[in-house]
């Protein structure tokens, strides 16, 4: 099948379903670091563009004739903790809408943060699905247990032109792991530390780690242990000047990049590509279910 991914980012689902055999032809993304990060990685085109210009954007992409598009439209509008005000960004969920239902491919998949589900825009986007004659199975995935060491909820919708709602429901259930992914699980013992720091949203919330439950989300900063935190009560130890900080390579890896990945960028735009990222793990997962379920459908 033919794929292309809109809003690639720095490709963490790209790689993700090209991991799982899927023929990724072009992405499409605008901003010049996350293209550059890209192109290091991969050997097919990425194309610079707005994707809010939905009119020019079906045409570009119509030419590489995708039989399936992925993509993950920015979230930061759903996922900014208080502020559930919706803007520019939340439009562009209807945007990827838009787009498929100006091209029509076979299916695609659409991954964003899980608190869409309940949005205006994901609303909006999911009627565009069902008026373009899409059947739809609509998912949260922990990606702790699709082979990520990480609690990340995401929601996925995976459509199929012509089909029932939910055909794909118990495909991707009955693949999940009964257990979270550990950060032991997946390092063994080569980490050199069994705690760690990871700089909340808020001091409401813990900040500190242990390797052996699964890491929480990867966000799009990272900083050092505040000289002022307060400590909290469900904090794996206490806070300590040994204390390790995640690196960013060590935040890629919990993205599930592997270690030659290359990354292109200054260590703050490197955070974000990577806090952005779907897991390459969970992407392949995801890539894993869609191939099962076409081929159980002959499509
Ligand atoms: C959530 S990130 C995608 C992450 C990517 N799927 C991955 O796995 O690495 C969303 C991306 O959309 C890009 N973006 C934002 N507005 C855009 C627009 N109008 N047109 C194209 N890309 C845009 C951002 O630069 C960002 O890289």
């Amino acid at each position: 099948m033919r794929v292309v991914d809109l809003f690639a980012g720095c490709g963490g689902l790209s790689l993700g379903f090209q991991n799982a055999g899927h023929d990724i032809v072009a992405a499409f993304e605008q901003w010049d670091t996350a293209i550059n990060c890209y192109k290091e990685n991969f050997h097919h085109p990425i194309i610079q563009f707005d994707l809010s210009d939905t009119d020019n954007a079906i045409e570009r992409i119509k030419a590489y004739t995708p039989d399936m598009i992925i993509g993950g439209p920015p979230c930061q509008d759903f996922s900014q903790a208080g502020k559930r005000i919706e803007h520019d960004r939340a439009e562009l969920t209807e945007c990827y809408a838009k787009i498929i239902a100006g091209i029509t491919p076979r299916c695609f998949v659409m991954e964003n943060v899980d608190r869409t589900r309940k949005s205006q825009a994901y609303a909006k986007a999911r009627s565009i699905f069902k008026e373009a004659g899409y059947g739809l199975t609509e998912i949260v995935l922990d990606a702790s247990l699709c082979g990520t060491p990480q609690k990340r909820k995401r929601f996925i919708c995976f459509g199929i032109k012509d089909k029932e709602d939910n055909f794909a429901f118990d495909a991707f259930t009955n693949r999940l792991s009964k257990k979270s992914m550990t950060l032991r699980d997946y390092f063994g013992d080569t980490l050199g530390f069994e705690y760690y720091y990871r700089h909340p949203r808020n001091y409401n919330r813990r900040a500190v780690f242990s390797i052996d439950e699964p890491a929480p989300t990867m966000r799009g900063v990272n900083r050092p242990v505040p000289k002022g935190y307060p400590g909290h009560k469900n904090d794996a130890c206490p806070v300590n000047e040994n204390l390790h900080v995640l690196s960013t390579s060590e935040r890629a890896l919990i993205q599930t990049f592997p270690a030659d990945y290359k990354w292109i960028g200054s260590k703050t735009e490197v955070e974000q590509m990577i806090g952005n990222a779907v897991p390459v793990n969970l992407a392949q997962f995801i890539g894993n279910t869609v191939n099962e379920v076409m081929e159980e459908g002959n499509i």
